[in-house]
């Protein structure tokens, strides 16, 4: 049912601190101007979900097109079970409030301290205080430049699009 929802953003999720770990998520969601506050959707046979659990901190990187792969790969192996980081194409760099690291090749990526948990059925509710943030040229004019080109799932499975650069008034 919850395919019905679909197409929605795809993004990567850094946790863990002296071994990183990178999954790739659509269920983040915007919750709070002031506080800054996001929420992502884990679930809970996920590493990232212990790993998050275990750190109280999270990374929330926004890939581009070019990144396809890196993502299939983070959201389709475990790193409870293998190195996936060293199948992934991808640089972690330090962040500068959280000790969980962000992504170099990603277009912003969004530091965030767990201020609550929730479980809902077979998913933790993260809800996260962005304490930090970085970006790249694809968010250099305040907001997003739609030349570049974000990855959104089309549908569960193996369907990927990206957004056009068409802008609506009403
Ligand atoms: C495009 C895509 C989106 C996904 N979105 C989520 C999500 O929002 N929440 C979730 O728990 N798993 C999601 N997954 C599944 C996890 O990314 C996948 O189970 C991953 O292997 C977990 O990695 P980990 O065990 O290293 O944490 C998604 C997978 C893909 C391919």
């Amino acid at each position: 049912m919850l395919e019905l929802l679909y197409p929605l953003r795809t993004y990567l999720i850094v946790s863990g601190v002296e071994h990183p770990n990178v999954m790739t998520a659509d269920w983040v969601i915007p919750l709070s101007f002031e506080p800054k506050l996001l929420g992502v959707s884990i679930g809970q046979k996920r590493y990232t979900n212990s790993l998050i659990k275990e750190f109280g901190e999270f990374v929330v990187s926004v890939p581009t097109i070019e990144l396809l792969k890196e993502v299939w790969i983070a959201g389709s192996l475990s790193g409870a079970r293998e190195d996936k980081l060293s199948k992934l194409g991808l640089t972690l760099v330090r962040s500068r409030k959280v000790r969980v690291p962000s992504i170099r090749e990603c277009q912003a990526n969004l530091e965030c301290r767990v201020i609550k948990e929730v479980e809902v059925g077979d998913h933790t509710f993260f809800v996260g205080e962005i304490v930090d943030v970085s970006y790249g040229d694809a968010f250099r004019g305040g907001k997003a430049d739609l030349s570049y080109r974000f990855i959104m799932h089309a549908s569960f499975g193996k369907n990927f699009t990206t957004n056009s650069d068409e802008i609506f008034s009403p």
